[in-house]
């Protein structure tokens, strides 16, 4: 679609890698290079986010999932794999919804099937409008300590408040009221047919790791990774692991 960034390595198959809230493509940088030859893997930037310009909305879960679709559509990707880190993964489940046909398998990546509560979504209205004020900073000043684990590589910090920074004010609004107005997605985990991996970051701070838990354990046969020395971000503190996991789900 004109306008989106999307870097992408033909392949068959094909793995679309979505990022979460309030990040970009480059947040899979460290994955995409380990997967290997051959499989190809696309990482677009969602509308608002990165280099992609936002369009009108709302962007519910389901307008992302919607807007991924067809831009797999016209990337003649007909089926594919699909990983989706934390918001991502919310996605994933609006994909599931929409054109569960579509999807060969799925990575919940520090993801979580149960919706806001009352006061989470206040929360989020605050911070889109702190977002429409004052720009990301306050959420690049706070949200990389909060993403990593217990111990983060200096480069993983850095990384994250660096694509923070850079994160479009509206786009981050978007996503906030987004991520409020989505359902309850637990009375779907029995129903998803494909095979699925759930990564589980041990030090997540931001999504309980139980809960990614009791999603892997509503899922039939679904395969559960603890990523020992992970918070939110496992794909930036063990892509080895979340690359080999997603190589395995493809192959
Ligand atoms: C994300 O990483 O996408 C968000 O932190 C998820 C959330 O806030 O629910």
């Amino acid at each position: 679609m004109a306008g989106t960034l999307i870097r992408s390595r033909p392949g068959s198959p094909a793995l679309v890698l979505i990022h979460g809230f309030p990040l970009d493509n480059r947040i899979w940088d460290d994955v995409f290079t380990r997967i290997p030859e051959g499989v190809g893997v696309y990482t677009p930037d969602l509308p608002g986010c990165g280099k992609t310009p936002l369009t009108e909305g709302p962007w519910t879960m389901d307008a992302y999932a919607r807007w991924l679709l067809n831009l797999t559509t016209g990337l003649g990707l007909k089926k594919f794999f699909v990983a989706g880190h934390s918001m991502g993964g919310y996605i994933v489940f609006a994909m599931h919804r929409l054109a569960p046909e579509r999807i060969a398998g799925a990575a919940f990546v520090s993801s979580r099937a149960l919706p806001d509560t009352e006061e989470g979504k206040k929360t989020r209205e605050t911070v889109a409008q702190r977002a429409e004020k004052e720009g990301p900073g306050f959420l690049a000043d706070t949200m990389p300590e909060k993403a990593a684990g217990n111990a983060p590589p200096p480069a993983v910090i850095e990384k994250l408040r660096t694509v923070i920074r850079e994160a479009q004010p509206a786009g981050v609004a978007a996503m906030a009221r987004g991520m409020a107005a989505r359902p309850d997605c637990t009375p779907q985990l029995a129903k998803i047919a494909f095979p699925t991996v759930v990564f589980a970051g041990r030090q997540d701070k931001i999504v309980p790791p139980a809960e990614s838990e009791a999603m892997a354990k509503g899922i039939p046969g679904s395969k559960l990774v603890w990523c020992e020395k992970s918070g939110h971000v496992p794909m930036l503190e063990e892509p080895d692991l979340v690359a080999r996991e997603l190589t395995a789900l493809v192959k």
